[in-house]
């Protein structure tokens, strides 16, 4: 085992929470807070897990199962578990390994993996690093002209699905990223980027594999045309220009032939706009509470969606998943499987990839052990009679 392995072994990491500290140890406050918060009073963020409460189980007890299977598909695509890992930007900032770290844990754990348009590895390195499904996140930051050169790599790379994400109109404001001087340190001078280098000078091991790993990542994926790689300086104003609009959709469907997920959806209203317009599936999202504060925990939302879908396309939903009783009950409530974002990059950040291979080993022993809890034999016939939902969320 190597030491890396090591250090988030049980009983160091037992469960998910335990590789927050880890991270938050290994990496600057700076990116900690990046990965760790959510947008404004963090009221959604917080949300997000509390939810799950709710929501209680119903297990059939005194039944002996002899095999628990938890493999699915999704879009066709075969997963051993219920699980994609989700795009998370800037990977390669909590991990040199980055995002081509966690595609192949993914690969090797049967999991799916979507890559983020904010990504400091070439799609191209991430798609040959996993052996499972890979699906490409689009932005369309840097433009049309932009997205149509990263969606044809995409294709040609062998990607197998798109994800568009309709609800970054403009960045959230994260406000933890505003005091820990996020925007000096990117792209300020250094007189700015001063007060704010403590606490990176206080991670010297993140930081001698930083400068090793050649400093701060452009966006490879992100070439505009006429003047190459977008910077990674320019990503919020680039994401101030860019808003997704239905209108993109039918465009991007033009020239992208395989599947398209759309992630974000958060009202069976813009669900059945997403049918309309061509999708394969959705993702119930809000951003893992980084986007629009206020908005419903993801999980809240589920029942009016799932409902507004009536099986037309797969329905799956991010946001909170920390164990193997949330996916379960996620989907007891009607998804077909779970994106986690968080639940892998606290991973990524506290270990790379074997932190990442940790974190996913967690999930899939919780979620086999949820199952036998349950009385029941498989993930596919997880339904609403395995979990009580409160009486008001019927109402949608
Ligand atoms: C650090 C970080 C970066 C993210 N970057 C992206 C991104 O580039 N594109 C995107 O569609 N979602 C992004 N997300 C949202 C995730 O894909 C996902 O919706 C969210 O993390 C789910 O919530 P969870 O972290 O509680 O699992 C990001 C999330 C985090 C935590």
């Amino acid at each position: 085992m190597t030491r890396a392995a090591r250090s988030v072994a049980s009983p160091h990491v037992v469960s998910i929470e335990d590789f927050r500290p880890i991270a938050r140890q290994r990496i600057p406050k700076s990116v900690f807070d990046y990965l760790d918060g959510g947008a404004e009073g963090e009221v959604t963020l917080r949300e997000n897990c509390r939810v799950f409460n709710d929501v209680t189980f119903r297990p059939r007890h005194a039944v002996s199962l002899s095999e628990c299977s938890m493999c699915t598909t999704v879009l066709g695509f075969k997963l051993a578990l219920p699980i994609l890992l989700a795009p998370v930007g800037y990977s390669r900032l909590m991990h040199p390994g980055g995002e081509v770290a966690a595609a192949r844990a993914a690969g090797r754990a049967g999991l799916g993996y979507i890559l983020s348009t904010i990504s400091g590895h070439k799609l191209e390195d991430v798609r040959e690093g996993s052996t499972g499904p890979v699906f490409y996140q689009l932005y369309l930051m840097g433009g049309r002209g932009a997205a149509e050169a990263a969606i044809e790599r995409a294709r040609v790379a062998g990607f197998n699905a798109l994800v568009v994400t309709i609800d970054t109109p403009v960045s959230g404001i994260r406000e933890r990223d505003y005091r820990n001087g996020m925007k000096e340190l990117i792209s300020g001078g250094p007189f700015e980027k001063i007060p704010y280098l403590p606490q990176i000078l206080s991670r010297p091991g993140w930081l001698v594999s930083y400068f090793l790993d050649g400093g701060l990542p452009g966006l490879p994926n992100v070439i505009v045309p006429g003047k190459g790689p977008l910077p990674l300086v320019d990503v919020a104003a680039a994401l101030a220009e860019s808003a997704v609009t239905w209108a993109d959709l039918k465009w991007i469907r033009e020239i992208w032939k395989g599947p398209i997920v759309v992630k974000g959806v958060l009202t069976g209203d813009d669900a059945l706009r997403s049918i309309d317009e061509g999708a394969a599936a959705i993702s119930v999202s809000n951003h893992g509470g980084r986007q629009l504060d206020g908005v419903p925990a993801s999980l809240r939302v589920l029942p009016e969606v799932v409902e507004a879908v009536k099986g037309r396309i797969e329905v799956l939903m991010d946001g909170g998943i920390r164990r193997g009783t949330d996916i379960a009950k996620a989907l007891c409530m009607g998804a077909r499987a779970v994106l986690c974002g968080r639940a892998y990059a606290y991973g990524l950040a506290a270990a790379g990839e074997a932190g990442v291979d940790r974190a996913i080993e967690i999930l899939r022993v919780d979620l086999e052990r949820t199952l036998r809890l349950l009385g029941c034999a498989s993930v596919g016939e997880l339904d609403r009679s395995y979990v009580n939902v409160p009486q008001s969320w019927e109402a949608g």
